[in-house]
């Protein structure tokens, strides 16, 4: 699938504005603070109707106005088909082909985005947090229900936290959310557990080709309930352990155990690479996980998903660069980047090339492209 445009009102720093796509390449280049990641952000959002910057939908409406809006056209299977996005400062209304959706879910299986920001670049390092909401949003955009358990999950996570904030036990009313709590829990587990046994097996191909066969990738799901593979079993084990650390949890004021505490576990030749990797191991581990996704989504949906490269070109070298420029031909990339050095576009055949400046994104064409490929080249 490909977005051929964008149609912008109010969102971040675009006053209004629609930009029209390339189907293989979009390069969008500027200066610092002029809007670059903005409208890899108005794309983004098309996905799951989540920015990759913030929880806060009303960030995204253009300073002093009541209301944003971001429309984009796309091509999937053949047929052009829209998704427009209304953020108004009390909610968020979702147009898909034309009809309002009743529900934020109904955006899940229509378009499939990865996106790899400086952000992600410390999946590796960073807390499991991170990591967990990795392989969450992979999930919900291979799986519907997932998103529902999750966000099910959430809600009955939050219902448990505040009875147990209240400290004198309602046993009645928590042995109720404990239930639901397992029993979502332990669907997001078992959901959790299969993708990172599925992603482990592409990822470590992946990294074996990034690293000339020298290094080997692994990934295991750590849980922090027992795991079991049979369901009923593991949401057993699961209440069992709600209950016996009850008293704990009402001592913490929260729940100490569960999917919101598990983590991803990455090895480089059998050793952790969150504590004992180089900086450089632990990028090449990241643009492994990313491309593993893009290869999983297309895959099971056999489509391949938007790439969006924010700001993350410049952290690779010219060899990972490659690599990674190298097998997408079939993705339809967005790469930010201030400056446009060295001949790495000179490989990208079919391109358009985007100047963005105070909200305004506009196609230089390729007679500019070219005596820019000339001045690189004198320096
Ligand atoms: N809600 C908003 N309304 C108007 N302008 C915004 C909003 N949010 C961010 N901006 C502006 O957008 C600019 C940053 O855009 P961004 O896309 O992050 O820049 P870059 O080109 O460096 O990627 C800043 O000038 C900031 O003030
Ligand atoms: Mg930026």
């Amino acid at each position: 699938m490909y977005f051929t445009e964008i149609k912008l009102r109010n969102f971040r720093n675009y006053k209004e504005q629609t930009v029209s796509f390339h189907p293989k390449v979009n390069i969008i280049t500027g200066n610092n603070a002029q809007g670059k990641t903005n409208l890899l952000e108005s794309l983004y959002i098309m996905s799951l109707g989540k920015s990759f910057r913030t929880n806060k939908d009303a960030e995204m409406i253009g300073f002093e106005e009541g209301f944003c809006s971001a429309k984009s056209t796309y091509m999937k299977e053949g047929r052009e088909r829209s998704v427009e996005i209304i953020l108004s400062r009390v909610g968020k209304s979702i147009i898909i082909d034309g009809s309002k959706a009743k529900k934020s879910s109904e955006l899940l299986d229509k378009i499939y985005i990865v996106a790899f920001t400086p952000e992600d670049m410390k999946i590796v390092k960073d807390e499991p947090e991170r990591r967990r909401k990795f392989i969450d949003r992979e999930l919900c955009q291979l799986k519907p229900v997932y998103y529902k358990n999750l966000a099910r999950y959430k809600k009955v996570l939050i219902q448990r936290n505040s009875l147990l904030k209240e400290g004198s036990c309602n046993e009645e009313l928590m042995e109720i959310w404990e239930k639901s709590l397992a029993e979502y829990g332990s669907r997001i587990i078992i959901e959790r557990k299969h993708f990172v046994d599925k992603i482990k097996e592409v990822s470590k191909e992946i990294h074996r080709s990034i690293t000339d066969e020298k290094e080997e990738l692994d990934l295991f799901y750590e849980a922090s309930v027992p795991y079991m593979e049979k369901r009923e079993d593991l949401q057993s084990a699961f209440i069992e352990k709600l209950k016996k650390e009850r008293k704990r949890d009402i001592y913490r004021g929260n729940t100490g155990y569960g999917p919101h505490k598990d983590d991803l576990k990455i090895t480089i030749d059998g050793v952790d690479v969150r504590n004992y990797g180089s900086q450089g191991q632990q990028r090449t581990a990241a643009l492994s996980l990313k491309l593993s996704e893009i290869h999983i989504i297309r895959e099971e949906k056999k489509e391949a998903p938007v790439l969006l490269l924010d700001d993350v070109l410049s952290e690779l070298d010219e060899k990972r660069q490659k690599f990674l420029l190298n097998n997408l031909s079939d993705v339809q990339l967005f790469i930010t980047a201030a400056e446009m050095k060295g001949n790495l576009w000179n490989s990208l055949p079919d391109k358009r090339i985007f100047k963005v400046e105070e909200g305004n994104a506009n196609s230089c064409c390729d007679e500019i492209l070219e005596e820019k490929r000339f001045d690189n080249d004198k320096i």
